[in-house]
């Protein structure tokens, strides 16, 4: 490892400038005479996108084998899979001459409309933070960085260059940044990149309390932050937040700016010195790894074909998956000929091989007669004459297999979704096979959920396949002929329709500024909350055989939040097949200071079981699963009183729940001030010492001076609860020896004394 120490002792004010702006569209600036060389990053996350000419964005990317994208890996629920993806991505990445890899996206998935959920893993912070943690070591086990990405609360790409996220403190914790905190803190990724939006008014480049305050400082991170491409606007100003490299360059004139900024004494020099010694660790810990040779394409294609095969989410299945001996297949669907794998925009991969679902199912499919028709075009023409086409065909076979991608005018980086429906052809399409053939089977190739009101009831069985990587085609054969057993779990809740979701009265937001109002309660926190409906639930997904919960067990009933907590439970494969179960656990507060979701997910472990074989599950359980952001300590806080814990299937599928006592271990001080109410002088256990007396006495005197509940006709008791007591003694003044400030002065330093 070289002297950062030295080499920033030697470089120039004009070199430490030009490290700190990138060098070209992925690289960073070298400085050759003191030895320090660029370092490449390229994009991804679910593949390598490596292209040639370092001063091109967009050209053809060198080949490297495209995996599922994030909605699909996450709905296989497994971090050791998605762990050897990423050991796969790290291989590439030293093949093809990759420092550091532009992934994995953390963000949360606030609406369905984002265009760019397909990037993203989950509308749960647990399970995304986990899952990316994953990824991220397993990537980084190869000696190749990756960048957590976009650093922060960049949950739409409606206006996602300049819009202002306006998050409340407890939601930003508790839902937009936890994700982000798990995978720095478990998964240690080299870089993170921040995001383009604002939040609260504020450029994320240009964002101290995100940058420094909390993912440096509060978190531990180690790593250069870089910014998203073209996401700076102030140079000087970003280096003071802690954003210490910009990307793309080359750029000149922000490099002069920081110059003259240090010259003018605007940016202190130690300020650039921190940021060029966090890019020259990474540049050189880059360097210890030797890059070049090959990588194995086939291996790789083979991982690609068993994450998609795992991240295949079976929806509805009305007895006729797997299929059995067809004799007569009729396949309908573009993306059965031309597979629709992935998404558009920066994560979009140049494939080593793409699988056609057509040929894949072919050589499953035995003796059976295939036959095809495209069905829908890929704009959004109407061609009624295709639907006549695939209507003959259905009719005369003993299924059909209804190939549906979502296009990409629906779904994309850059732009968000119209809307959650398949183009018009494609529903017309899937009603009227599915009125001549009641075996129907609807195959989905799209990043984010859609509305299937109009045509789920009459399908036989659905079969959710995501941005299936290149190897789908063949995943999907192996699902439908039961090579493989399903067993990906919706990391999103489908919901029925889109004035149902939790952001859509907010979304997208106007004059720059989008409203989170909806605060924690995104994904099935929401609907939860609300007893709303969905289509499928958070953590669904159907097998091909069935799973049966015993033996719940917690490891005491009465704990210590500090002690940390186990769950187990026995799982049984009650079917006939060999399968895989996600076993998930939810925790809910009883009861609490400030309001909590109903449930949240606080762990999980998928399993793998032969028909009749029975495991133990254990999962352990932290101070994190029982803890809440409070805004007013400014931070985590666990409570006295009972939890459940649910153990289930789904979210909605709870099969056994466990109730326990928590002791936290956490001597808060008192927060009462001046304003707080009654209510909340008697919550407080010191409150109630200082002030039950005064209480009493103010209780008396209420009803003489103010009338009671029979003169007034309001319940004295419940008028008190919401009034602070300076206000009441206000009333009372001829009541008491002191005035009301003195009573409350010394309540208070009562109470605040340690
Ligand atoms: C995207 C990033 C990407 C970068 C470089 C940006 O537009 O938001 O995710 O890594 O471009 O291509």
């Amino acid at each position: 490892m070289a002297d950062i120490n030295a080499l920033i002792g030697q470089m120039t004010l004009e070199e430490k400038a030009a490290l700190c702006t990138g060098a070209s569209a992925w690289t960073t600036t070298p400085v050759e005479r003191l030895g320090i060389p660029p370092m490449l990053v390229s994009d991804g996350p679910h593949g390598v996108r490596r292209v040639p000419d370092i001063h091109s964005i967009g050209a053809q990317s060198l080949p490297a084998t495209c995996f599922p994208s994030a909605s699909g890996l996450a709905s296989t629920w497994n971090v050791d899979l998605i762990h050897e993806v990423g050991q796969a991505l790290g291989e590439e990445c030293l093949a093809l001459n990759v420092d550091v890899l532009l992934g994995p996206g953390n963000n949360m998935k606030r609406t369905p409309l984002c265009g760019r959920n397909f990037e993203y893993f989950s509308e749960d912070p647990f399970l995304s933070g986990e899952l990316a943690a994953s990824l991220i070591d397993g990537i980084q086990s190869k000696g190749v960085g990756t960048s957590l990405k976009h650093y922060a609360a960049n949950n739409q790409e409606y206006q996602r260059f300049m819009m202002s996220a306006e998050v409340d403190e407890r939601t930003l914790r508790e839902i937009y940044l936890p994700a982000f905190e798990t995978a720095v803190k478990k998964g240690k990724p080299w870089t993170v990149m921040c995001a383009y939006n604002k939040l609260n008014g504020t450029h994320c480049s240009e964002h101290r309390e995100l940058l420094t305050d909390i993912l440096k400082n509060e978190w531990g991170f180690e790593g250069l932050v870089v910014s998203d491409w073209g996401a700076v606007h102030d140079r000087a100003a970003a280096l003071k937040a802690g954003l210490d490299w910009q990307m793309p360059g080359p750029s000149e004139r922000d490099v002069r700016a920081v110059v003259q900024a240090v010259r003018s004494g605007n940016l202190d020099e130690a300020v650039l010195n921190e940021s060029v010694r966090r890019i020259l660790n990474i540049v050189f810990k880059a360097r210890e790894t030797p890059k070049g040779g090959e990588f194995d394409v086939e291996a790789h294609d083979a991982l690609a074909r068993h994450a998609a095969a795992e991240s295949i989410t079976l929806l509805k299945n009305a007895g006729i998956l797997p299929l059995v001996d067809p004799q007569h297949i009729a396949v309908i669907g573009q993306a059965a000929r031309k597979a629709h794998f992935q998404g558009g925009g920066s994560s979009h991969i140049n494939p080593t091989q793409v699988a056609v679902p057509f040929t894949e199912l072919q050589q499953l499919a035995g003796n059976a007669e295939l036959t095809y028709t495209e069905g829908y075009p890929a704009d959004d023409s109407s061609r009624p004459e295709l639907i006549e086409e695939a209507v003959k065909l259905a009719q005369d076979a003993d299924v059909a297999l209804l190939y549906i991608a979502l296009p990409s005018f629906k779904e994309s980086e850059g732009y968000d979704r119209p809307d959650l429906e398949l183009t018009e052809q494609q529903v017309g399409l899937i009603k009227a096979v599915t009125k001549v053939q009641p075996k129907t089977v609807v195959i989905l190739n799209n990043g984010a959920p859609v509305d299937m009101r109009a045509w789920l009831e009459q399908t036989a069985a659905v079969l959710e396949a995501w941005m299936m990587g290149q190897a789908g085609g063949g995943a999907i054969a192996d699902v439908l002929f039961g090579k493989v057993n399903p067993s990906g779990r919706l990391a999103e809740t489908f919901p029925y329709k889109l004035s149902d979701t939790p952001a859509y009265t907010n979304y997208p937001g106007g004059n720059g500024t989008v409203s989170y109002g909806e605060g924690l309660f995104i994904g099935y926190r929401y609907y939860n909350a609300r007893e709303l409906p969905v289509q499928f639930p958070f953590g669904y997904g159907l097998s091909y055989t069935t799973f049966e919960y015993s033996n719940p067990q917690v490891s005491a009933q009465n704990f210590k939040d500090v002690d940390g907590l186990t769950v187990s439970v026995d799982v049984t494969n009650t079917g006939n097949v060999a399968g895989k179960e996600v076993v998930q656990v939810y925790v809910r507060d009883q009861k609490s200071r400030l309001i909590r979701p109903p449930k949240e997910l606080k762990g999980f472990a998928k399993i793998e079981l032969g028909p009749g074989e029975t495991k133990t599950v254990t999962i352990p359980l932290d101070f994190r699963s029982f803890a809440y952001y409070d805004p007013a300590y400014k931070r985590w806080v666990t409570e006295d009183g009972d939890f459940d814990i649910l153990i289930g299937s789904s979210s909605a599928d709870i099969r056994c729940t466990e109730t326990v006592t928590l002791e936290s271990s956490l001597h808060l001080p008192s927060i009462l001030n001046i304003e707080s109410t009654i209510r909340d002088w008697l919550d407080d256990p010191k409150g109630k010492v200082a002030f039950g007396p005064i209480y009493e006495k103010m209780r008396e005197q209420m009803n003489s001076s103010m009338g009671s509940s029979d003169t007034i006709g309001m319940d004295m008791t419940g008028f008190m609860m919401e009034m602070p007591p300076l206000s009441i003694l206000q009333f009372q003044q001829k009541s008491w020896d002191s005035s009301p400030h003195e009573i409350m002065e010394g309540l208070l330093q009562q109470v605040h004394r340690q």
